[in-house]
């Protein structure tokens, strides 16, 4: 897995309503303390964590989910599709991912020259646990005609779900897919056809409650294994329920990465 050492990270342009009132905001000793703890985390639970080194200017490349979207298709094939970032800020850190994967022997694809519409990558698209299947949200970031294209090229079947609500700007901040049979949601973020497309599809849906997906993040959450969830200090119902559910609950602290409106699961990016 992948993580971007937050060396430049900080609140210096408002694209999400959750940085509104926190420029200049970050505290960047405790960004960094509770970033060593993510990574300390994750090394303790035996994933091996490769670092791409933010870089100056680039003040949300911590959020290295959001700039590709890692495959590896049936046959075995690993790659990545690069994203189109929506916010002009954020374009210029897709090239630094190119490089990691290129590096790493990925077959690197951008989306189709005459192809309109942006795709933020593992903001918005979301792979099922186990199943060659992505869940792909639009709305905010993300164009949905961009699926279609890129669901027809790759092979695989794409469920769209359109994202009604600007706090949960990305689908990473409402969905979270914790095995192939449970995720974790806020309902008040998708339509009634979306919400009904996931209940078909995972037989067990925790609901997060507003307070705790909305302020802490609780749906951006991130299960490394399909045991542990990681995620935000405080979520007190949602963390009952995964217990509830048999999941070993890991709480971390990304206070400073919620002003810029990204916690755990946009903090790392899986590859294969
Ligand atoms: N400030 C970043 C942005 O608005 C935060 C991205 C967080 N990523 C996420 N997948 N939720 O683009």
């Amino acid at each position: 897995m992948l993580l971007t050492s937050p060396d430049h990270f900080e609140v210096a342009y408002v694209i999400n309503p959750h940085m509104e009132g926190h420029i200049g905001d970050v505290d960047a000793e405790r960004a960094r303390a509770q970033w060593d703890a993510l990574r300390a985390a994750y090394e303790r639970v035996g994933m091996e964590v490769s670092v791409v080194a933010g870089q100056p200017g680039l003040p949300d490349m911590v959020f290295c989910a959001n700039q590709t979207l890692p495959y590896l298709t049936p046959g075995g094939q690993r790659g990545a599709i690069l994203s189109r970032m929506h916010a002009p800020q954020r374009k210029p850190e897709v090239e630094h991912y190119a490089r990691f994967f290129e590096s790493e022997g990925y077959e690197v694809t951008g989306l189709d020259p005459d192809l309109p519409g942006d795709f933020e990558g593992m903001g918005d698209a979301l792979w099922h646990p186990g199943r060659y299947l992505l869940w792909g949200g639009y709305g905010y970031r993300t164009d949905r005609g961009v699926y279609d294209r890129l669901g027809d090229k790759m092979g695989f079947p794409v469920l769209p779900l359109h994202l009604e609500d600007p706090d949960f700007y990305h689908l990473d901040t409402c969905l979270c897919p914790l095995d192939e049979h449970t995720a974790l949601v806020y309902p008040g973020a998708f339509d009634d056809e979306g919400l009904a497309t996931i209940r078909a599809h995972f037989a067990r849906v925790l609901e997060a409650p507003e307070h705790e997906a909305r302020d802490l993040f609780a749906c951006n959450a991130h299960s490394p294994d399909g045991r542990h969830v990681f995620i935000q200090r405080g979520c007190t119902e949602t963390n009952a329920m995964l217990r509830e559910a048999g999941f070993e609950v890991v709480e971390l602290d990304t206070d400073e990465y919620l002003k810029s409106g990204g916690s755990v699961f946009c903090m790392k990016l899986m590859y294969w």
